[in-house]
């Protein structure tokens, strides 16, 4: 068996800022109530024509520049989205020629807001076993693109961008202590298709559709799925939550940020937070607040860190990885 490290990770935000001012003047809403609410002050927009696989491509590229690896490493690509470029090809292999990459396989994991945690579990799996050496996980969004923006319970909420991970296999299991990926937990549960979906699809409609949500549903489903994700992390591996230095959770509202660093007994600089600057962004909001605390010097090699995602489906999940 083989261990995955990260070795490096990188993020991409369109250049377009979208504050909550900037949205009170299309839709009956206010920046007190969104910040309030869920602690978003702005996201961003991709340009006209800015597509997820150019996202994934830009944050993928900085990932493998501070890997210091390059194309012909790369032998898996695993893009999480909820918003390819087309129903098909996979973004992954959009992706895979934007890099110019042209070896390994290339496909998308779609599991909405816990898709990254979902795509790095894929790829761990695939290091493990030694079907791959190098992967590169992205997690690639253009919410944008299937917003209702006439419906202000779901317009505020969402953003654009990109993050993404190398990871690369090393030789042995290893010990907690030991860098590299721990482990991972999924979960999925479709009888809540219902609280959290789009409304469109080739074989429904035919249309791309846009998001409902039932946000009252997700939140109170959320808080609790997510703690028994983290439990699920901590148990498999004999730790507890003292022994987690970062949190770096999906990044959908500040109040549930919050109560799942509140119940982990973690002081709030050890939770990473870019809600307030880039909203919900689904899968790439966890690679996207990761590659923030690196790019600052917060994260440091030996710190334990605990990723936690919910999304549609339901979905939700856990990774633990020591950096
Ligand atoms: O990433 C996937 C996972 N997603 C999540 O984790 C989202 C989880 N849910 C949430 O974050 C919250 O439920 C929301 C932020 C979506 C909503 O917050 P809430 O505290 O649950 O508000 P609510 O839906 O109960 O709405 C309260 C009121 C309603 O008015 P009435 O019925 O009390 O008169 C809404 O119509 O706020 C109204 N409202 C708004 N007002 C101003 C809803 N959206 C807006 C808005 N601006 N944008």
């Amino acid at each position: 068996m083989h261990r995955s490290i990260v070795t490096g990770c990188g993020a991409y935000l369109p250049a377009q800022i979208v504050t909550n001012e900037d949205l009170a003047k299309k839709v009956d809403t206010s920046d007190e109530w969104i910040r309030q609410r869920t602690g978003i002050r702005q996201r961003h927009i991709a340009a006209e024509g800015e597509m997820t696989s150019d996202l994934g491509t830009a944050a993928a590229k900085e990932a493998m520049a501070q890997a210091g690896i390059s194309p012909a490493d790369v032998d898996l690509i695993v893009c999480a989205t909820s918003t390819p470029d087309e129903t098909f090809p996979a973004t992954a292999t959009r992706i895979q020629e934007h890099l110019g990459v042209t070896q390994g396989a290339a496909f998308d994991v779609q599991a909405v807001c816990s898709g990254f945690v979902y795509g790095l579990s894929v790829a761990d799996n695939f290091l493990r076993v030694g079907q791959a050496k190098t992967a590169l996980v992205i997690g690639a969004e253009t919410f944008s693109r299937i917003l209702d923006w006439e419906d202000r319970t779901t317009c505020v909420l969402f953003g654009d961008g990109a993050g993404a991970v190398v990871l690369q296999a090393t030789n042995g299991a290893g010990a907690a202590s030991a860098r590299g990926v721990l482990s991972t937990h999924l979960f999925s549960d479709g009888r809540h298709h219902d609280a959290l979906y789009v409304d469109g699809g080739p074989s429904s409609t035919g249309k791309v559709g846009h998001l409902r949500m039932e946000g009252k549903e997700v939140y109170r489903h959320a808080v609790v799925r997510m703690a028994e994700a983290i439990d699920a992390a901590l148990d498999a591996n004999g730790l507890t939550p003292g022994d987690i230095d970062w949190l770096v959770p999906h990044q959908a509202n500040m109040r549930i940020i919050e109560s799942m660093g509140r119940r982990l007994n973690l002081p709030s600089d050890r939770v990473v937070v870019t809600v307030d600057r880039h909203a919900n962004t689904s899968a790439a909001s966890i690679p996207l607040a990761l590659t923030d605390a690196v790019s600052d010097g917060r994260i440091q090699g030996g710190d334990l860190i605990c990723m936690e995602a919910m999304g549609g489906g339901f979905t939700w999940g856990s990774a633990l990885v020591r950096w």
